[in-house]
């Protein structure tokens, strides 16, 4: 399906009745209501599309408003009514692109209605991007574990080494109840629940009023709170969105929440990384291997979810199992450590931002970089082996 958006496009609509189609299935169009007499002075060059209420209108009187449109200067038409008037069917066939939908009518068959007009008067439909990214998805293996820390440090991480203005966007796909926001002391602006089918439409324009900017060269795509926003938005939604931050953005880091959504698989197999974020205590690791273990069935055969261990601290702190028998109960080598840092960690929180902000010397701030070196596929000197020093 052609993913057309209507952001900014100018529907003209006849009859009182069609106003609130703005807030739903026609989101994004700039829509005039206005009553038959406005029809006199219509054209393609001012309206991109007209819809009609052909219930408000008297039969005769709007037949010979539609009569008197030019045939090839009127922009595409949609009369939509219980009941529709021969004499106003005839007078529209003489329209280049028009058509018409009985009442009652689902959002759905209004939307078809008009991209099919849209289509069939050959509005430009944009090429598929070239834009060459990388998303790296972040998942926690249990509650607590520091996967939305670690995906906002990834983010800040990689928008300091692009340099660029708005060149990663961390999008927040705990929809419901995300952290991520409050992390960084930003309101989330995504109020994708309202929008319903049309949000699945969305182009960078529409995706561009959503995001918050934290910080230089990051955007962050979060939900206010809706405790019923996962079962309002669609999986359609949810992918348009990060395909269109995909083709946006540089680098799009997603916090992806633990527990499987319709759209948890397919996101992940879209994903150029999977991070599983464990920390080093022996429920964790169980929860990541299985975690691993079904992601991966999930994705391309050669690919592997990565696991990252949070919170390495001294032993001195308490019986946390070393490196290697973590890497034991996971039944596979951890990929990254980040050190434990409470004071960074509780700072960054409290003050609203990245660790790298508040505390740039941590080793949280540290060990990330490493990470995303690492990632990136930037040598480091001996990465592994310095971690797991401090686990040991
Ligand atoms: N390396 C770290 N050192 C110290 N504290 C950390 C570290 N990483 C995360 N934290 C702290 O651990 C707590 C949980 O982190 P966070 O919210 O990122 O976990 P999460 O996996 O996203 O949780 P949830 O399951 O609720 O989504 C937070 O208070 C955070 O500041
Ligand atoms: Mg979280």
């Amino acid at each position: 399906m052609t993913h057309w958006s209507l952001l900014g496009r100018r529907v003209l609509a006849i009859g009182p009745a069609l106003g609130p189609l703005a807030r739903g299935p026609l989101f994004g169009a700039a829509l005039e209501v206005a009553g038959v007499e406005r029809l006199a002075d219509v054209s393609s060059a001012t309206v991109d599309l007209l819809l009609i209420d052909a219930d408000a209108v008297e039969p005769q009187v709007l037949a010979d408003a539609v009569a008197a449109l030019g045939a090839d200067s009127s922009p595409p038409t949609l009369v939509v009514g219980s009941r529709l008037p021969a004499s106003v069917v005839r007078a529209l066939m003489r329209i280049r692109t028009a058509d018409v939908l009985e009442s009652p009518f689902s959002d759905q068959d209004l939307q078809a209605a008009v991209y099919a007009l849209l289509d069939r008067d050959g509005m430009e439909v944009p090429a598929p991007s070239q834009h060459a990214s990388r998303c790296w998805s972040v998942v926690g293996a249990v509650g607590g574990s520091g996967a939305t820390t670690i995906a906002i440090e990834i983010a800040s991480a990689l928008a300091a080494r692009s340099g660029k203005d708005n060149s990663v966007c961390l999008v927040d796909l705990h929809l419901a109840d995300g952290a991520a926001a409050a992390y960084l002391g930003a309101a989330p602006a995504m109020a994708l629940a309202e929008f319903g089918p049309a949000a699945e439409r969305m182009d960078a324009a529409l995706l561009a009023a959503f995001t918050t900017p934290v910080g230089k060269g990051i955007d962050l795509l979060a939900c206010p709170r809706d405790p019923v926003a996962f079962e309002q938005i669609s999986r359609e939604a949810v992918l348009r969105i990060l395909e269109i931050a995909c083709d946006t953005y540089d680098f799009v880091v997603v916090d992806m929440p633990r527990h499987r959504r319709p759209w948890t698989l397919e996101a992940l197999a879209g994903s150029d990384e999977v991070l599983v974020v464990s920390e080093l205590t022996v429920p964790a690791l169980l929860a990541a291997r299985a975690l691993c273990g079904e992601i991966e069935a999930a994705l391309p055969p050669a690919r592997r979810a990565r696991v990252v261990l949070n919170r390495l601290a001294s032993r001195m702190f308490g019986p946390a199992p070393s490196t290697a028998e973590a890497e034991r109960a996971l039944e596979r080598q951890a990929d990254a450590g980040i050190a434990s840092d409470w004071e960074a960690a509780a700072a960054s929180v409290n003050l609203g931002g990245p660790v790298r902000q508040h505390r740039p010397k941590s080793k949280i701030v540290r060990d990330v970089a490493a990470l995303v070196d690492r990632l990136l596929g930037v040598e480091t000197q001996a990465r592994r082996s310095a971690w797991s020093r401090k686990a040991a």
